[in-house]
């Protein structure tokens, strides 16, 4: 490990503007095509940044293209290989413990099918250095955007929100998004040991425990493009799963609030 993880050095930054000090935390599962396109993306867009691939044994062979972009990748990229494919949430769970054990200030989560765009990374990376704790790469907040989105995503992301919205009174535009940057400290504090979502839900689950730990969240707009290659790997399971536990965090955060006063 260089010195690079430390951060931006003397600047007062946490991360630097060719990215040092951030790792990319990217789950895959059947992404072949898609990682390499992304990695190099990356690469070119933030010389710096670290890499770290989680995969679930997907049958398609991306876990060996990890590896050799590992290889390539000048002791920047790294690969997990998982044995079990668990849902989205375990992949980070495992991702996050990886990256705070070897002291990275900033942990970012990104799509490896480029719904994500890493040339629109600096922007969260500057809503960290000016001091936010999570900073959502959001498509619903002015200047945000969706392209080629099918409609009933659309819909269903736009629901999924209000939902959120309305159960927990969190005031976040983009509260399901999956393109962020944390602070460790962040991940250090929410008790992820305790996390048990898997699909979108994690990423609620995850906003959520951030804002009732008191750090502080910021959305900053991203393009947000469906895939061109390979299918999304979302289910009715996931669904089910977040209007089952959105629906207790509400109830439990009310009743909290209620005993608070
Ligand atoms: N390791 C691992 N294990 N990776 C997975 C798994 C899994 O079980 N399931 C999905 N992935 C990876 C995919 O390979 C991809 O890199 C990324 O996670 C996102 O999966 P998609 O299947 O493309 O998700 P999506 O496009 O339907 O959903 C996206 O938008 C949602 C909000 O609308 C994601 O960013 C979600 O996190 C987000 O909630
Ligand atoms: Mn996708």
């Amino acid at each position: 490990m260089t010195t690079d993880q430390s951060g931006a050095g003397d600047s007062g930054q946490v991360v630097g503007p060719d990215g040092a000090g951030a790792l990319v935390v990217i789950p895959t599962y059947n992404e072949r095509e898609n990682l390499p396109l992304i990695v190099g993306r990356l690469q070119a867009a933030l010389p710096q940044v670290h890499v770290l691939v989680v995969d679930d044994s997907s049958p398609d062979g991306t876990g060996e293209v990890a590896d050799g972009l590992a290889a390539d990748g000048a002791g920047r990229v790294h690969v997990l290989h998982r044995t079990v494919k668990d849902g989205l949430g375990k992949a980070y769970l495992t991702g996050f413990a990886w990256g705070l054990e070897r002291d990275y200030p900033v942990i970012v989560e990104m799509d490896a099918d480029g719904s994500h765009a890493p040339e629109q990374l600096h922007r969260l990376l500057e809503g960290i250095n000016a001091g936010a704790d999570l900073v959502i790469g959001s498509r619903y907040v002015p200047g945000g955007e969706l392209v080629n989105w099918p409609k009933r995503r659309e819909l269903l992301s736009k629901g999924a929100n209000t939902y959120a919205r309305l159960a927990l009174g969190a005031k976040i535009h983009d509260i399901t998004a999956g393109y962020r940057a944390y602070r460790a400290a962040v991940l250090r504090t929410i008790g992820l040991d305790q996390v048990e979502s898997a699909g979108y839900c994690f990423q609620i689950d995850l906003a959520w425990r951030t804002l009732q730990n008191g750090f502080v969240v910021r959305e900053v707009p991203i393009t947000f493009t469906e895939r061109e290659i390979g299918e999304s790997k979302m289910d009715g399971g996931v669904i089910a799963e977040s209007f089952i536990n959105v629906a207790r965090w509400g109830v439990q955060g009310r009743l909290a609030r209620r005993r608070a006063r």
